[in-house]
């Protein structure tokens, strides 16, 4: 077996990467997509936002070509093989897909669509326009996630028992203004990223129990701060938990993701939530059974991190199912409708509330 310590991190890239055309330019592209595509040297042809001057400021920040003037004009400059890579609000998801010609190569941010309703249209449409979609569920590809993954293949851990992640920091909310006033919203935007990844460690969970809740005093926002279960049978614990109001300063801040086997355990720390969007550095260890102990725990240095590694990871699936040179493609919106599923049985969870106390 190689050195655990000589694990892979990085994704495998496209032979032959095709030109992106970005529709939306807000924070997650200039901090996350642009970054990330000038470090794996994908070209970006162009980009359209509702808003030319978001366009035009990235494209003089990140040597961006053409700034389009519409999504019609984006459609028709695109060059024939071109990924478009949507990163606009869940709502305005729909109103795009409909404009890109049949057969286009898709990568959608997520959540794919606001309800589960919501996401089988996009799902069905791009099935009936033969739209290969993916979404961008990109933890699965930060690099401590590649290494944990290829640790776990590799068998180290035994049977996997425990999956945990803990997040305790403080989000700054008000940076993205779409999410006030919708009814659904830490599970909906961030935990479900979390649901992905344990979907994609563990399979299909046989349901889950949860419970979302508001903060006090802020009477915009839906509930930012989750508790989740999922049910994975009598001999596997998989928990989320996140309280994104840690609002008192970085020396109990936390947010990790763990797991745990019969002969060894992961931990994986994910620095780009505490001081978001700056972030610290990760850290990822694992211990493993020494001669029927536990051994000590060991540090893998983490090249990269969540933001923007994760996201060549992403982008990377899909330029290589186009290509042909990978045969699946694990965030299909087919794989993330099921996600979405999950997402709704929490809410509903949440909704129907916890058993009562009789007596
Ligand atoms: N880790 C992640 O995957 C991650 C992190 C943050 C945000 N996101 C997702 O990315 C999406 C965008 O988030 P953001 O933080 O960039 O938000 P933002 O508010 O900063 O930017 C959204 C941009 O989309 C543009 N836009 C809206 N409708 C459009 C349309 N029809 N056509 C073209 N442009 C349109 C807006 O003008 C704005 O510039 C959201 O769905 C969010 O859930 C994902």
């Amino acid at each position: 077996m190689t050195a655990p310590q000589q694990v892979n991190q990085a994704p495998a890239l496209p032979h032959s990467p095709r030109p992106i055309i970005l529709i939306g330019g807000g924070g997650i592209v200039r901090d996350a997509h642009l970054p990330a595509y000038r470090k794996a040297g994908f070209g970006v042809a162009g980009i359209y936002d509702l808003d030319a001057s978001k366009a035009q400021a990235l494209a003089r920040d990140f040597g961006i070509p053409r700034v389009y003037a519409s999504l019609a004009e984006a459609v028709t400059a695109a060059p024939q093989d071109s990924i478009f890579d949507i990163a606009v609000p869940a709502s305005a998801i729909y109103g795009i897909l409909r404009e890109l010609p049949r057969g286009s190569y898709a990568l959608i941010q997520k959540p794919l669509g606001e309800t589960l309703d919501q996401a089988r249209v996009l799902r069905d449409f791009c099935q009936a326009q033969e739209i290969t979609a993916a979404v961008n569920f990109q933890l699965r590809c930060a690099p401590y996630v590649i290494a944990a993954r290829e640790l776990i293949d590799r068998g180290i851990l035994g049977e996997i028992h425990d999956m945990e992640v803990r997040v305790t920091v403080e989000t700054p909310w008000h940076l993205w203004t779409f999410l006030e006033g919708i009814p659904r919203l830490e599970i909906l935007y961030h935990s479900i990223h979390y649901l992905d990844l344990m979907r994609s460690f563990l399979g299909e969970p046989r349901g889950v129990y949860a419970r979302t809740v508001r903060y006090p005093g802020l009477d915009k926002l839906a509930g930012t701060r989750s508790a989740m279960l999922l049910d994975y049978g009598d001999f596997l614990r998989a928990t989320i938990t996140t309280n994104h109001h840690h609002i008192w300063g970085p020396r109990h801040q936390e947010s990790y993701v763990k797991w745990e086997g019969t002969r060894g355990a992961i931990k994986a720390t994910l620095g780009s939530l505490i001081d978001y969007p700056k972030g610290i550095p990760d850290t990822l260890e694992y211990i493993t059974l020494d001669d029927g102990r536990p051994g000590e725990w060991q540090s893998i240095p983490v090249k990269g991190s969540w933001f923007p590694d994760a996201f060549i990871g992403t982008m990377s699936s899909l330029q290589r199912y186009a290509e042909g040179s990978a045969w699946d493609l694990p965030t299909s919106v087919e794989d993330a409708y099921r996600t979405m599923a999950l997402v709704k049985a929490a809410y509903q969870s949440s909704a129907a509330g916890g058993i009562p106390i009789l007596e």
